[in-house]
């Protein structure tokens, strides 16, 4: 028996699954069930009689009843007399459930992978980070492993301010660190932070579009109201922002595009910040990784009282430690103290004391500066690849960071069929509509992440992306494909 719908009011379907007699009784009960939880039939709808019900679902009318005679007992219905089955008045909702965010949905793929979002898993520092527990296990005392402060450890805020001022530009102190489980932990203690600081009020967030779309979802689930602002070349279009209570940039390389953020518009942020009062949330996901000159230091270096800065451990070293950290401007102190009453840092104090140990030694540094040889052989690869086989394809974003952006000629299949075409070659990679605000504008083009497959397959996933992207390319995009 096919699978059997009923439709009634706006838009409810009731899906049965197949099965006789008393499977579906349980599964039209099931059905309602669900809908009822889900608040698709809100309390005080009135059902179809269970004549119609039985009709349109093609099952006997004795069956609908006695699933209508068990959802009246279990307080899903009421039935009233002459007012017919209603929906029962239901509990108010739990509070919405917080998305993962989707690096947390990027689980590994079979095939090729070249989505962005994943250093080389393969790189990560196992000798050095084995060294290292063992030193911190010989070595901490024990009161190390007791509570700890909710601002993490210490060591490793210290470390931190040292590092980041370091590498990054970073102007801070061991006092406004804070250590993070992850960028999506560090986005909702911003989030509670600012509401904290504005006496309880939500507030707007603008948010780059594109972007990476689980963050601004994250922000309204918070209760705070997102925008999206255009990027150029030269990165956020700043005069598009209003009275936004903070914006949420990614400066070093906008992510996805990979643009970096102008020294002009730099400045026309940090002013705008400072005339409104609003808060810039800068992203700093890959700045270490840089190829043509020396990475672009943080903002938050030019306006400390302004920038909260967020780093995360998970394209330098990997995601699954699921370390990143916080910097927040003097002013908002108190305010985080409030927000991190209830919510101490989630990372162990072994791996933080570990990567304190890591930064300390230097080991970190010389990580970073192994990986950023690695991955430029790779964004050089691939944009040799590009430029011999697809070269009507432009790519960009490659200055920096772990992925890079191809715009494909008009011609080219269409994202949905491009992205499927891959997909059965075993080649996955990321469409760029998803980012934008309005997918059905965006342009044409991949984002392509480089680091993921492993150094001895890089080379043979590059020619399978090419050899898949030639077979969907209009063709004057054609070249012969040798060399
Ligand atoms: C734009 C952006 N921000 C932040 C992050 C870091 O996220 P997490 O620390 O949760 O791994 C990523 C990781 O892919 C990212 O793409």
């Amino acid at each position: 028996m096919e699978d059997e719908w009923s439709r009634w009011g706006l838009d409810l379907h009731v899906h049965l699954r197949p099965g006789t007699g008393h499977g579906l009784r349980t599964g039209l009960e099931h059905a309602l069930r669900d809908a009822v939880r889900s608040g698709r039939l809100r309390s005080g709808t009135r059902l179809p009689s269970s004549r119609a019900l039985a009709r349109d679902l093609g099952i006997a009318r004795g069956t609908v009843t006695q699933a209508l005679d068990q959802l009246v007992a279990e307080g899903y219905l009421e039935s009233k007399p002459r007012s017919g089955i209603r929906v029962a008045p239901q509990p108010a909702a739990p509070p919405a459930e917080i998305a993962p965010p989707s690096h947390a949905t990027l689980r590994p793929v079979r095939g090729i992978d070249l989505r962005s979002g994943f250093p080389d898993l393969a790189a990560f520092p196992r000798r050095e980070w084995l060294a290292a527990t063992r030193h911190i296990l010989q070595t901490a005392p024990n009161t190390a492993f007791g509570y700890r402060e909710r601002a993490g450890a210490v060591e490793l805020r210290q470390a931190l301010a040292e590092y980041l001022g370091r590498a990054r530009g970073v102007s801070t102190t061991p006092d406004h660190i804070v250590v993070c489980a992850g960028y999506a932990h560090a986005l909702r203690l911003v989030c509670q932070v600012l509401r904290h600081h504005h006496g309880g009020s939500a507030g707007a967030f603008a948010f780059e579009d594109p972007t990476e779309p689980d963050h601004p979802a994250l922000v309204e689930q918070l209760g705070h109201r997102a925008r999206r602002i255009p990027v150029d070349r030269d990165g956020l279009i700043v005069e598009g922002l209003t009275d936004e209570s903070a914006v949420v940039v990614t400066p070093a390389h906008q992510y996805p595009l990979g643009v970096t953020l102008s020294p002009a518009r730099r400045v026309e942020l940090v002013s705008w910040a400072r005339r409104t009062g609003a808060f810039i949330v800068e992203d700093d996901y890959d700045g270490e990784f840089r190829y043509d000159r020396q990475p672009v230091g943080a903002l938050q270096g030019m306006a400390p009282d302004r920038v909260i800065y967020a780093g995360t451990a998970s394209k330098t070293i990997a995601p699954g430690l699921r370390l990143a950290w916080l910097v927040l401007p003097g002013g908002l102190l108190g305010a985080l103290r409030e927000a991190t009453r209830w919510d101490e840092s989630s990372v162990n104090v072994i791996d933080q004391l570990v990567l304190a140990r890591l930064v300390q030694t230097g080991e970190l540094d010389r990580h970073v500066r192994r990986c950023r040889a690695r991955y430029r052989r790779r964004r050089d690869l691939l944009g040799q690849a590009v430029a011999r086989h697809l070269p009507h394809g432009r790519l960009s974003g490659i200055a920096a960071g772990l992925h890079a952006v191809l715009r494909l000629p008009a011609g080219s299949d269409h994202e949905g069929p491009l992205l499927g075409h891959l997909a059965a070659r075993g080649i996955h990679v990321e469409g760029i509509s998803p980012f934008y605000q309005r997918p059905e504008q965006s342009p044409l083009a991949i984002v392509i992440g480089y680091a993921t497959p492993a150094e001895h397959a890089y080379g043979g996933a590059l020619s399978a992306l090419v050899d898949a992207l030639r077979e969907r390319m209009p063709a004057i995009e054609l070249q012969p494909r040798s060399g």
